[in-house]
């Protein structure tokens, strides 16, 4: 059963909160599901929270998850995938059009959106791109992005004629590509002919990182990169065999030292899960589909990282907070400011706990991660001012579409 949202005044006190760059030790008083006053004095309100020991940060901002609905409900819907993404500690998500059927036209994405109530944290929606759909795509309402596929994958979106990439451009939306190796190449010729941006999803090589830094375009380029290829090399899949296959697929262990090197020095944008949920015996088959699941591991896999010093927490939250909801113009989301949205997400440091397949909410129900001991989780999730995420329990309470603005 669906409960309506509470819309009841919380205070979390005790907490160290992020801002600015730095921890301080603040309470922050929410109401009608927004950050109203982050203060040293103690309000009065009906539920208190004590986040003693811990550290909120902003909800997390997921800019890359399949969602399965309509069509692949038996992998994921609304509903179990974003339980997932409470789990992991993420807020919001920007969900992907390579659905059946896909999402390449106004009533299909009116469709999704139907379907997207049932979800318990706030959505977004990329729109997806075909031969013949310009109109669609100039006349989309309320989406993040408008997704090109270049390269072989999931689904049937794959566009390769650089004329009707290089119209898609110009029409001026906000371009999301999933485009591997030389098609980065490509592209980069047209946003040099056209002057528009693109997002590119799931950078994955050294070589591919490099051409995403042309110094002609690199202010118009935006570089995603995802936990699997930062955490997994080739050498994993060679024990984890189909469990480890995605597109792109693992690379050397040089490649990954690019990626991080790339976090180091801000050439990589945001971390996007590229949640790509498939059934265990779809992965065994001989012809397996391409991804793995990813929104309950990635904040441990990256808070883990933090806990390592191979990352700061400052640079996490930039990847995984801040800069999705400046890049892709998410309003009142991604900080913890007054008046902004009361996502927030609260972290134990200290916190040992293994990856357990059975315990996941995803339906697919297994992990690459599986077995891995990570220090450093997710213990609560806070969506519109709704306690979702508890620590033990997710609540089914209804979260909301996202709105974009400057
Ligand atoms: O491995 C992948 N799986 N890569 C993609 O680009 C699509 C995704 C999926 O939808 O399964
Ligand atoms: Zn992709
Ligand atoms: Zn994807």
């Amino acid at each position: 059963m669906l409960q309506k949202p509470i819309k009841m005044p919380l205070l979390i006190k005790n907490g160290r909160i992020y801002q600015n760059g730095v921890l301080t030790a603040k309470n922050i008083f929410i109401e009608s599901g927004k950050i109203r006053k982050i203060t040293d004095s103690e309000v009065q309100a009906k539920e208190v929270i004590d986040a003693k020991g811990k550290i909120v940060i902003p909800g997390i901002i997921d800019p890359h998850v399949h969602i399965r609905e309509p069509g692949l409900t038996h992998k994921e819907d609304f509903q179990s995938g974003s339980r997932a993404a409470a789990k992991g500690g993420i807020t919001t998500f920007l969900d992907m059009p390579n659905t059946m059927p896909p999402t390449t036209n106004a009533e299909r994405l009116e469709e999704k959106r139907r379907l997207a109530r049932k979800s318990v944290v706030n959505y977004g929606f990329h729109f997806g791109s075909t031969l013949d759909n310009l109109d669609e795509i100039k006349n989309a309402k309320n989406i993040a992005s408008v997704k090109i596929y270049m390269d072989p994958t999931t689904g049937d979106l794959k566009i390769e004629d650089l004329g009707v990439i290089e119209d898609i451009f110009k029409t001026g939306r906000m371009i999301a590509l999933h485009a591997e190796g030389d098609n980065i190449k490509k592209i980069i010729e047209i946003i040099k002919k056209t002057g528009k941006k693109a997002y590119f999803c799931h950078v994955s090589s050294e070589k591919e990182l490099q051409f995403t830094q042309d110094h002609e375009t690199k202010n118009n380029v935006l570089v995603e990169v995802t936990p699997q290829h930062l955490f997994l090399t080739s050498e994993d899949a060679e024990k984890l065999g189909s469990l480890a296959e995605m597109k792109p697929r693992l690379k050397a262990r040089r490649d990954q030292e690019a990626l991080w090197k790339g976090i180091r020095e801000g050439t990589v944008d945001t971390i996007g899960t590229d949640h790509a949920p498939h059934l265990l015996e779809e992965k065994r088959k001989v012809s397996f589909p391409y991804g793995i699941p990813g929104l309950e591991t990635m904040l441990p896999l990256m808070l883990n990282a933090v806990n390592e010093g191979r990352l700061e927490l400052k640079t996490l939250v930039k990847l995984c907070c801040e800069n999705p909801a400046k890049i892709f113009k998410i309003k009142s989301k991604g900080f913890i400011k007054e008046g902004y949205d009361a996502d927030l997400t609260i972290v134990d440091m200290p916190l040992v706990k293994e990856v357990k397949n059975e315990e996941l909410e995803t339906k697919c129900k297994w992990s690459p991660f599986n077995g891995w001991k990570l220090k450093g989780w997710p213990v609560m999730t806070i969506v519109n001012g709704n306690i979702v995420f508890d620590g033990k329990e997710i609540k089914n309470i209804r979260a909301k579409e996202v709105e974009y603005g400057a």
